[in-house]
């Protein structure tokens, strides 16, 4: 093995990062020359930008996450651009796309989607792929995380379909069909708590539900029904052990639990509501 790589892997190994040889493939992948797959074992130095390489090498021994490096992420069936303004997009809140597609089993629909706290817009861009027809508006109060998601309605084609507004979703006062959100959800001491690539990477404004992570929760159970149109439904995506908590804030807000959805580990994640 070429010493390089040799060096790289105890480096990452020393700073206790999970998974050191994907990360280093990837790494060395984003400072090809060639940007094509890379073999740790069969590697061509000569096709690395070796300055690029040990730029994102020390990023990442710093804790930087791999997508924060190479500014990309993958959702659902495409890619999208991230940088520290919005929390990368999570494998699990693919979910909320699967459990729309299985509420709405015509993708011809003309649905009118809400998406609250757009971020990336990773949400909004995948729905508007699915539903051809939808017209989404695409919320958030962070004005650099809507910069990121217009350069992925840009980059994705979606700008006819999509409206960005930089709102408080208190704010909103039209009706919708349907409504998405991923909202921030961990406590005060679970962002304390959590790895340097979610605390010193993704924005706070992103993560924190308030002390019990679900004040997010509360404000919705309050306001979500007043949006949505008769037939309409709410997904959305909860934080570790918050089913019976969120099923008790919904419970008297006029919406009804239609289906609870569980993500790889087996953990509750995702809830959908709808108003009859
Ligand atoms: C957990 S991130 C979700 C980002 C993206 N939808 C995703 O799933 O990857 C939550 C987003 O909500 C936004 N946000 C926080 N408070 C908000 C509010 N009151 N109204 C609208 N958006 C808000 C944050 O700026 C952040 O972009």
């Amino acid at each position: 093995m070429n010493n390089l790589i040799k060096e790289s892997l105890a480096k990452l190994k020393q700073k206790n990062i999970s998974n050191p040889e994907l990360d280093l493939r990837i790494l060395l992948k984003y400072a090809s020359k060639k940007n094509n797959e890379i073999f740790l074992s069969n590697l061509n130095i000569d096709n690395i930008d070796i300055v690029k390489f040990k730029s994102y090498l020390q990023k990442r021994i710093n804790r930087q996450p791999i997508a924060k490096i190479i500014k990309n992420k993958p959702f659902w069936k495409n890619n999208f651009y991230v940088n520290n303004s919005v929390l990368d997009p999570r494998p699990e809140t693919e979910l909320i796309i699967e459990e729309v597609l299985n509420i709405y089993r015509d993708k011809n629909l003309k649905l009118k989607i809400l998406d609250i706290g757009t971020g990336s817009g990773c949400i909004a861009i995948s729905l508007a792929k699915e539903f051809k027809n939808a017209s989404i508006t695409a919320i958030d109060i962070s004005k650099k995380a809507l910069e990121v998601a217009e350069k992925n309605l840009k980059i994705h084609n979606c700008s006819n379909q999509i409206q960005l507004k930089l709102i408080d979703f208190k704010n909103i006062n039209s009706k919708f069909d349907l409504i998405v959100s991923n909202p921030p959800y961990l406590t005060n001491d679970q962002f304390n708590n959590a790895d340097p690539e979610v605390k010193n990477f993704e924005p706070k404004l992103a993560l924190i539900g308030g002390d019990d992570g679900l004040k997010f929760y509360k404000e919705y159970s309050n306001t979500l029904q007043n949006l949505m149109n008769k037939k309409a439904y709410f997904v959305c995506e909860i934080g570790y052990n918050q089913r019976k908590d969120c099923e008790e804030i919904f419970k008297n807000s006029g919406l009804y639990l239609n289906n609870i959805v569980h993500d790889l580990q087996g953990i509750e994640r995702i809830l959908s509501f709808s108003k009859i």
